[in-house]
C-alpha cells in the first residue's frame, strides 16, 4: 500500500484531486467511485476547481456512490445524493443521468432487486476506476460496519450506535439519524481497480492504525483494504499518529520522487 502523510488538509485533498486529474485526463470515460461524509470535501473543492479553472472535463465520467441512508428520499437536505449534487455534481459539467447514488427510497420488498441492479450497473459501467473512501471511527468503509462479511455485496445494512453518534452532528439530534443504510459490499469495493484511501484527525489515529497495520478482519472492515493491490492511504500528520512505520512510509514517498513512479 501507497501511504502518504501530508501536512494539512489542503494537501491531501490536492494529493488526492491529483490522482483524480490524471485519471479523467488518462480515461475521460473513467467510473468514479465516491464516498460522502466531511474527509472527502477538500477533494470535491479541488476537483471543482480543476473543473472551472482548467476546463477537467466530466462530460463522460460515470459516478458511483458508496452508500445511502434508509428511509431518507434523494430530496432530503441529508440525503447522500443530496450532499453530492451540493458538494460536488453541480460544479462540474457531469450529466446527472451518470450519477449513481444509491436510491434510500425504495421500498424494503425490491431491495434485494434493487442492490442486485446496482452491482449490474457498476460491471455494465466497466467496473470502478478508482474509489474514494473515508473511515468510520468503527473502522468501517462505505457502512461495512464492524462484523460485516469481507465477502458483502451491496445491501440493506444496519448502522452501529458510533456510526450513529458520529453522524448525527449533521443532524438536528441522534433520534434523526436514520438506523438503516444500504451499502456496497467490502467485496464490492475490493473490485475497484484503484482506491484512494483519506484520513484526518486525532480521533481517526487508532483506528487507522488498525486498518493499515493490524490483522485483516471484519471487525475494522478498512482492513480489507490491505488485501488490494493499488490502494494509496493519504493521511494528515494527526491520523497517521499511531502507524508504527511512518519512517519507512517518508522514506517510500522520498523514494518516489526519486523513482519517478508510484511504488504500492
Ligand atoms: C460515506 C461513507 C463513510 C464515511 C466515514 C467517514 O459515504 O461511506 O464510510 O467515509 O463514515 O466519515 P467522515 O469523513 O465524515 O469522517
Amino acid at each position: 500500500m501507497r501511504v502518504l502523510i501530508a501536512k494539512d488538509y489542503e494537501k491531501i485533498s490536492r494529493e488526492a484531486a491529483q490522482i483524480v486529474y490524471e485519471l479523467v485526463r488518462r480515461k475521460p470515460n473513467c467510473v468514479l467511485g465516491l464516498a460522502t461524509g466531511s474527509t472527502p470535501l477538500g477533494l470535491y473543492r479541488e476537483l471543482v476547481k480543476m473543473h472551472k479553472e482548467e476546463g477537467l472535463d466530466f462530460s463522460n465520467v460515470k459516478t458511483f456512490n458508496l452508500d445511502e441512508y434508509y428511509g431518507l428520499s434523494p430530496e432530503h437536505p441529508q440525503s447522500y445524493r443530496y450532499f453530492m449534487n451540493e458538494n460536488l455534481f453541480k460544479g462540474l459539467n457531469i450529466k446527472m443521468e451518470n450519477t449513481m447514488v444509491p436510491d434510500g427510497s425504495v421500498k424494503i420488498g425490491e431491495l434485494e432487486q434493487y442492490c442486485r441492479r446496482y452491482e449490474e450497473l457498476i460491471k455494465q459501467a466497466g467496473g470502478i476506476d478508482l474509489q474514494v473512501l473515508g473511515i468510520g471511527g468503527d473502522g468501517h468503509i462505505a457502512f461495512n460496519e464492524p462484523g460485516s462479511s469481507l465477502g458483502s455485496r451491496t445491501r440493506l445494512v444496519a448502522l452501529d450506535e458510533n456510526t450513529i453518534e458520529d453522524n448525527s452532528r449533521f443532524f438536528d439530534s441522534s433520534a434523526d439519524v436514520p438506523r438503516f443504510a444500504l451499502s456496497m459490499g467490502v467485496a464490492t469495493i475490493l473490485e475497484a481497480k484503484e482506491i484512494i484511501f483519506l484520513a484526518t484527525g486525532a480521533k481517526k489515529a487508532d483506528v487507522v492504525a488498525k486498518a493499515l497495520e493490524g490483522p485483516v478482519t471484519s471487525m475494522i472492515t478498512a482492513s480489507a483494504l490491505q488485501l488490494h493491490p493499488k490502494v494509496t492511504a493519504i493521511l494528515d500528520e494527526d491520523a497517521s499518529d499511531s502507524l508504527s512505520r511512518v519512517a519507512f512510509y517518508r522514506f517510500a514517498a522520498d523514494a518516489e520522487q526519486k523513482a519517478g513512479a508510484r511504488l504500492f
